[in-house]
């Protein structure tokens, strides 16, 4: 049994309505809730917050540190901005999947650096609200076994 925490970033509480043709039409509710299913399911317990503010995930990744043994992130607009988001998972030491709805490499220039990729256990993007559930998926094989 592990304890895995959902972190989703600026605009993601607006899911369902925010360009759908891109993120699809599920709310984050929808995720949370699937998630929230799957991990039981597996004999987990998981916590979820969202924020569009970066301090406040920063502080609720440092909260994570005691408590936490996974977690599910996605960082949306700070993936390809937030040092400070990064520096706070390499503080706390606790592995991370990163999670994109939509296939950013097929996106704008700007989306094409990403602050995790590289600290990420690794990188589930583009299958929309799947993306979530097959992060959990590779979570849960990282937590009970060597290797994903
Ligand atoms: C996103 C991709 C980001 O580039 C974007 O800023 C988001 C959502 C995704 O889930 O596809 O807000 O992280």
């Amino acid at each position: 049994m592990a304890n895995l925490l959902l972190l989703n970033g600026p605009n993601l509480g607006l899911l369902g309505r925010r360009e759908p043709e891109v993120y699809g039409t599920a709310t984050l509710a929808d995720v949370e809730t699937r998630l929230g299913k799957q991990a039981a399911a597996l004999g987990h317990t998981l916590e979820a917050f969202q924020s569009n503010a970066e301090h406040e995930l920063i502080e609720r990744i440092h909260t994570a540190r005691d408590s936490v043994d996974f977690i599910l992130l996605n960082p949306a607009a700070f993936t390809h901005t937030s040092v400070a988001l990064r520096d706070a998972l390499l503080a706390v030491e606790i592995p991370f999947v990163e999670i994109h709805l939509s296939n950013v490499a097929s996106r704008e220039d700007f989306r094409q650096r990403s602050f995790f990729a590289d600290i990420a256990v690794g990188t589930v993007a583009g299958f929309g609200v799947a993306s979530y559930e097959l992060a959990l998926t590779a979570a849960d094989r990282c937590l009970t076994r060597a290797t994903p």
